[in-house]
């Protein structure tokens, strides 16, 4: 099968190098990906949202499978589009997708089918959130854009001056474009967080081993809201208990629901979950695989993935067993110097010979003459498959400084907590 991958992340060099090792492939394409990712595919230069050009190359090189896996294009349709085409292509549809591209939705939907998540309000009018805001007595509050904010749409306010200001900037100054038209405000949670990233068919779950995103810049969770600075497999705080609780009161409750609201989901979904005082609540859903926790995972992964993407959406995901390792997948991001903030490309970089186990996939890295220039915010993720977490920490951190360009940096932490 000749394959296209869309995106140009860690997550997609993961998904490509995953996919090199199925008997079914012969050929992976991506689009437009990275400098890492041109040594398992061949990069076309489309991007995400060109649709029509997406579609254009997929006829012309007779692909039989399209793997979306940014959230952009899933929920702007690019599902729908390839397969109005007659083009295979794993992801959810538009409808589908919205569970993520619109928190408001998603948020009501939780409400109607009675799946735990925050107590919220919504708003699309400035004023009628900021009068919400000025009545609130207990802080933290979590304000959240509608939609997609490149995972920084938000904030946790920790008093009522920072709240209205950020309500502000969110509504008035727009700084989030149109993702923050409608608002959601809404109680702060706290507990351990953990993904459960599961392949769904609409029908059968097939959840992946569990993960912990570390979203905070900084070691000790300090700073702004990355798009997540490592991640490790399985997540400490899912216990067969918790695991129980969570595909009892959360994932099948969701997949039953979006079925019955006609919004079959055919995927990975995503669950960001905290395991509260009072039971484990929904933070956030995903139409697709986290970044960086696919990093993390899929290492792990024994089975053919090619063969698990046909299965969702050939609706046969019951027919397959999907096998894993028993160990600890592990992975650190190397980011850009001003990341999130201010982000500075174009530094050249250097990279050392690494210990042989570990797995350098590339997130933000371009070549130019043979040489090797950031490209992003978050550059490189370092990962490992050990026996433990400690043994991962140990192979990832004395290997990590071998990778070097101006600004590098990285949170020391990951794994620790
Ligand atoms: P999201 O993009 O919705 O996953 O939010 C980003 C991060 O903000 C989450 O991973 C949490 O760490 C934090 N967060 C979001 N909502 C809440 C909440 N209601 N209470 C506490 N922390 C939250
Ligand atoms: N790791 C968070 C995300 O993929 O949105």
């Amino acid at each position: 099968m000749k394959v296209l991958v869309i995106g140009s992340g860690g997550r997609e060099h993961a998904i490509c190098t995953k996919l090199k090792e199925s008997k079914l492939v012969s050929k992976i394409y991506c689009a437009p990906g990275n400098a890492g990712i041109a040594n398992v595919a061949t990069l076309v230069d489309s991007k995400p949202m060109d649709f029509l050009s997406i579609v254009d190359f997929s006829k012309r090189e007779e692909i039989d499978l399209v793997v979306v896996a940014p959230d952009n294009p899933l929920a702007g349709g690019l599902v729908d589009i390839l397969n109005a085409n007659d083009i295979k292509a794993f992801g959810p549809t538009k409808r589908a997708a919205e569970i993520e591209g619109s928190k408001a939705f998603s948020k009501s939907f939780m409400k109607k089918y009675g799946i735990p998540t925050a107590d919220y309000a919504v708003f699309n009018k400035y004023e009628a959130a900021k009068d919400y805001l000025d009545k609130v007595e207990k802080f933290p509050i979590v304000l959240k854009a509608d939609g997609l904010a490149f995972g920084k749409g938000v904030i946790i306010a920790h008093d009522k001056v920072s709240a209205q200001n950020s309500l502000e900037n969110m509504m008035l100054s727009k700084v989030f474009g149109d993702a923050a038209n409608t608002v959601i405000i809404e109680e702060f949670l706290e507990g351990p967080e953990m993904t459960l990233l599961c392949f769904t068919d609409g029908k059968t779950v097939s959840a992946m081993p569990s993960s912990q995103d570390h979203k905070k810049a900084f070691d000790g969770d300090k700073g702004l809201n990355t798009g997540g600075m490592g991640a490790f497999s399985p997540a400490k705080a899912y216990t067969p208990q918790v695991e129980k609780e969570i595909m009892e009161n959360i994932v099948k409750k969701t997949i039953d629901g979006l079925n019955k609201e006609n919004r079959t989901f055919k995927g990975v979904l995503y669950f960001g979950l905290m395991a509260t005082a009072s039971g484990v609540k929904v933070i956030e859903y995903n139409a697709r695989f986290g970044d960086p926790e696919t990093q993390a995972i899929l290492p792990l992964l024994e089975s053919d993935l090619c063969e698990i993407m046909l299965a969702t959406i050939d609706g046969t995901l019951n027919n397959i067993d999907i096998k894993w390792k028993n160990k600890v997948g592990f992975s650190v991001v190397v980011a850009s110097g001003g990341y999130p903030e201010n982000v500075i490309k174009g530094y050249e970089i250097e990279i050392l010979p690494l210990d042989e186990d570990l797995i350098l996939y590339h997130a933000g890295t371009k070549e130019s003459n043979g040489k090797l220039y950031t490209n992003g915010g978050r550059v490189f993720n370092l990962s490992v498959v050990a026996d433990s977490i400690d043994e991962a920490r140990k192979k990832v951190y004395s290997n990590i400084d071998k990778i070097k360009f101006t600004g590098a940096r990285y949170r020391s932490d990951i794994g620790i907590k």
